[in-house]
């Protein structure tokens, strides 16, 4: 069966590409990654890249009066090599509405809240501000308002009362590592129908007894 290509936007540490590079190493792992692009120079997910032997690109926005220009750019990269769908990891662009409706229902996201709960760049210190017991992370279609979208995956982590934004994101980023390739999974085999602004998820019987939803089928 051909593998689903993807495409991985990045601006920093690359930890979820880590993730998902290593899922795809395995040889019954539906999907490839194609293209690493990153929206800065030294974003050290690049290196990952590298190292798998990955082709990469550099877009810095900087470079462009406005941001559909930018994506213009992005997109062309993306189309040349021939990706299927766009994984963003870490990626610290708005996206242009017309990135958005051009690649309409074939962007995904993760994010470390149990969305909707706290969106944003916060999230880890607005789950400790707001006292919650539970936090986690959430793998979404993307849409034009941010941290919203279709939910595919979510993975649920305790909060626990000492804390810290950075012990949290350690915890979080865990599960975060195996909700993304699950995600990606799931839409290469298939498994998801989007319905509007939610998916239905068929889940794979060998996805059972962790705190991840949506549950077995
Ligand atoms: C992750 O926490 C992800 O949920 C958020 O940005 C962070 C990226 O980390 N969108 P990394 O670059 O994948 O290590």
């Amino acid at each position: 069966m051909a593998r689903l290509k993807l495409g991985v936007l990045i601006s920093g540490r690359g930890s979820n590409l880590q993730a998902l590079i290593a899922a795809c190493a395995e040889t019954t792992y539906p999907a490839e990654i194609v293209l690493v692009l990153a929206n800065k120079p030294d974003a050290m997910g690049l290196e990952h890249a590298r190292e798998a032997g990955i082709a990469t690109a550099v877009v810095e926005h900087g470079d462009f009066p406005d941001r559909e220009s930018f994506d213009k750019a992005v997109h062309a990269q993306l189309k040349d090599a021939d990706v299927e769908w766009v994984c963003l990891a870490g990626y610290m662009r708005l996206l242009s509405s017309w990135f958005v409706e051009t690649w309409n229902d074939r962007i995904i996201n993760i994010h470390p809240s149990l969305l909707p709960a706290f969106k944003g760049i916060d999230a880890h210190a607005q789950a400790i501000a707001a006292g919650v017991k539970l936090s986690g992370c959430t793998v979404h279609i993307v849409r034009t308002e941010m941290d919203a979208g279709p939910i595919l995956v979510q993975a649920a982590v305790p909060l626990l009362p000492d804390d810290t934004e950075d012990s949290l994101a350690a915890r979080i980023l865990t599960v975060e590592h195996q909700c993304y390739p699950l995600a990606v999974r799931l839409i290469a085999e298939g498994r998801v129908q989007i319905d509007g602004d939610t998916a239905i998820v068929v889940m794979p019987p060998d996805i059972g007894d962790q705190i991840i939803s949506p549950p077995q089928s």
